[in-house]
């Protein structure tokens, strides 16, 4: 069993070995969790971080430039969509799995990793579900809905987001969270309902909840890394099921990163027994600089910002951008720049060449920590 002084050691330790400088130690009380998790991951960690990407599956059967570049740069993939409730319930009886089970397939085909994403979300739900009335009738189409998802690819996608986004947009305690219709109908016990059912499903399944806006400066960012290691935390004193926590790492180009905020956040969660991964990453440029050079620059600074104080506690278990190319990124959906210029969010240009922010991401990858 591991003590809690080798617990505050080795978070020490890694703190001192890392990029920053020396932070304060990790608190007792979540120290002590640490030896309560089973941790799932028992082979030697890979000799570089995995790297992968958020995909569109049309584009992996249809686009070969596109599907070259996935094929030699990830090891794991993600579904933009497909896994998501908008696109696998068409209403409260049935399933549509066209779209995930594509997925599913080209991950097999080509042996890459698959992350399941996600299964409880406020976003991209079907208008359907608006009219589920009851605590009783949200929980068992939440029962039914993880069962019958995770059971189809058991074995095929070893890690999902189970939780995406739990927090409310301010939150600033674990009690401020997202009003989606499982807390609305279920209230906040449906987070941890869905992670033992998950857990259930599938036994070696790593089972993990996503959060963003957690690593930047300023009052509202610091209130809600708190809060959300408050959940966390309580999460793991009930008992749940829960192996490591998802930084989206949807940065901003004007917003800075609390360096040492999100080392001390990183060291903490780790010291609790979970993974780190970088689940989504990407830099909304919006309101960066036009000329690409300095665009491209600055974000990429803002990932080595970003990356550096995560290795500076903890090497992530894997970092994922949300897609490779600029050429299909979500960001444009909701931040469009007003100089007409395109968005430059991806660790790769328009004809899919390398830009600066790939060469950080690589560069982190083999540190060793
Ligand atoms: O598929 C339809 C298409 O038929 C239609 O012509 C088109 C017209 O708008 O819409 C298409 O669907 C869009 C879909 O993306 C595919 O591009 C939806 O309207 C749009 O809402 C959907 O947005 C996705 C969003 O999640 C909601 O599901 C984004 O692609 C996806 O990047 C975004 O991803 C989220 C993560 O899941 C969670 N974290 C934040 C991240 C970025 O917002």
């Amino acid at each position: 069993m591991v003590s809690r002084r080798d617990i505050l050691r080795t978070g020490g330790a890694a703190l001192m070995g890392g990029l920053c400088a020396a932070m304060a130690p990790v608190r007792a009380s979540e120290a002590t969790r640490a030896a309560a998790m089973p941790r799932l991951r028992t082979s030697a960690p890979p000799a570089v971080v995995p790297y992968g990407a958020a995909v569109k599956t049309a584009k992996l059967y249809a686009d070969p430039a596109y599907t070259n570049a996935i094929l030699q740069r990830c090891s794991l993939i993600v579904g933009e969509g497909g896994m998501k409730w908008y696109d696998l319930r068409p209403d409260a009886q049935s399933f549509s799995f066209d779209e995930a089970d594509r997925l599913a397939a080209f991950a097999t085909r080509h042996r890459l990793e698959l992350r399941g994403h996600t299964l409880v979300w406020y976003g991209a739900m079907p208008e359907w579900t608006k009219s589920i009335a009851s605590g009783a009738e949200a929980g068992r189409l939440l029962t039914g809905h993880i069962e019958t998802v995770v059971g189809r690819y058991r074995g095929v996608v070893r890690e999902w987001d189970v939780i995406n986004e739990p927090m409310a947009e301010k939150a600033r305690s674990r009690h401020d969270l997202r009003e989606g219709i499982f807390q609305q109908r279920i209230g906040p016990r449906h987070i941890g309902d869905a992670l033992k059912v998950a857990a259930s499903t599938d036994p070696a399944c790593r089972l993990v909840i996503n959060e963003y806006d957690i690593e930047f400066a300023g009052a509202q960012y610091r209130a809600k890394r708190e809060a959300f290691k408050g959940l966390i935390m309580s999460l793991l004193d009930q008992g749940v099921p829960l192996h490591g926590i998802g930084l989206q790492g949807h940065l901003r180009g004007e917003l800075e990163i609390d360096t040492h905020g999100l080392s001390q956040f990183v060291a903490d969660i780790h010291a609790m027994g979970l993974e780190v991964s970088v689940t989504e990453l990407d830099v909304i440029d919006h309101k960066l600089p036009g000329p690409e050079a300095e665009r491209d620059a600055a974000a990429a600074a803002r990932v080595r910002d970003f990356l550096g104080a995560i290795f500076a506690a903890a090497r992530p278990a894997a970092i994922l951008t949300w897609g490779i190319s600029d050429a299909h990124t979500w960001v444009p959906m909701w931040f469009k720049r007003s100089d007409g210029l395109p968005n430059r969010p991806l660790p790769l240009d328009f004809v899919y060449r390398a830009k600066p922010m790939m060469r950080v991401i690589d560069e982190f990858r083999a540190y060793k920590v």
